[in-house]
């Protein structure tokens, strides 16, 4: 996409992000206006974060209404806008933006997006489920408080810097309690549940994984179910690999809630709450 967003004008909706040109949040959200026979223009804009101010301010003066927010630029967004929900401010992120008077106000859906998945993909005895977390970057910030609200029986965080997830555990502390444990920690008592949180992946990384999933392997029973907050289109992702080798029946990418948080957004948008099951089927069969 065009780097100079300025030729972009006049703008309606968007994605902003840097790099973007493998966004697929244009045509997720083009697929649920087709659904109410909307003529939608969304595009996805290459936005270098020392870039933000400039196009924010271009966004509201070209008629811009409401933009997604992805990779580097959530933390960024969010310090920058100061009319937040609560959802952003606790997650200390944005990936949801909406021009309301011409000021900005920013939400971040991605976990409700994430509740919404976790609940159409599997059973989901909230208050039973003990929930193991790997990572306390960005991705766990952003998934914390909504899974905090359920109230599940444990929730517990292994990262590789001990530092890094003591410090979200207190930046949680008053949503609910949090277990902390190092990164090799052998596990006593299996998880219900592992939710893969780490960006090692997208870094190139996986490999340097290896000791948290030693340690999520100590965690594993018959019923224990994984997610990955990560996606791939047409391949298992390196921790769905990892899930199935190690005989999890029932592991699954985060395709559904990139879909999620995209259909979160559009309700807020638009007033009407897109479906998303043939969207993301959709895109699983037919998107390259
Ligand atoms: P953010 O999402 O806030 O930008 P990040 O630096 O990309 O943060 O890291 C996100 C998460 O992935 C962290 O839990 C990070 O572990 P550390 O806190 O120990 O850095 C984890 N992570 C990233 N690369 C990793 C790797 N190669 N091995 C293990 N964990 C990794």
């Amino acid at each position: 996409m065009n780097a100079d967003f300025q030729n972009l004008t006049p703008f309606s909706y968007a994605v902003i992000g840097d790099p973007i040109s493998h966004s697929l949040s244009p045509h997720i959200h083009k697929s649920f206006a087709k659904q109410f026979e909307m003529d939608l223009d969304y595009r996805a804009i290459q936005v270098a974060p020392e870039k933000l101010d400039e196009f924010f301010e271009v966004f509201i003066q070209e008629g811009g209404k409401g933009c997604n927010v992805t990779l580097p630029l959530k933390e960024k967004v969010f310090e920058k806008i100061s009319r937040v929900t609560d959802q952003a401010r606790i997650a200390g992120a944005a990936n949801t933006v909406t021009v309301i008077a011409d000021e900005l106000s920013a939400d971040n859906t991605d976990g409700v997006g994430l509740m919404r998945d976790l609940e159409r993909q599997f059973e989901m005895d909230w208050r039973q489920m003990r929930i193991l977390i790997l990572g306390a970057g960005g991705a766990a910030r952003g998934i914390l408080y909504p899974l905090l609200q359920k109230s599940p029986k444990a929730v517990i965080l292994i990262n590789r810097s001990m530092e890094r997830a003591k410090h979200v555990q207190q930046a949680f502390a008053s949503y609910g309690s949090i277990e902390v444990q190092p990164a090799n920690y052998v596990f006593q008592q299996p998880v219900d549940l592992i939710i893969h949180a780490t960006s090692a992946a997208a870094r190139g990384e996986s490999a340097d994984c290896d000791t948290l999933f030693n340690s999520a392997q100590s965690a594993i029973r018959s019923t224990t179910r994984a997610y990955d907050l990560m996606y791939q289109l047409h391949d298992d992702t390196h921790f769905c690999k990892w899930a199935k080798a190690n005989h999890i029946k029932h592991s699954v990418d985060g395709l559904g809630m990139l879909v999620e948080q995209a259909a979160e957004s559009f309700t807020l948008w638009h007033g009407q709450r897109p479906e998303v099951n043939t969207v993301l089927e959709n895109l699983r069969k037919n998107h390259t």
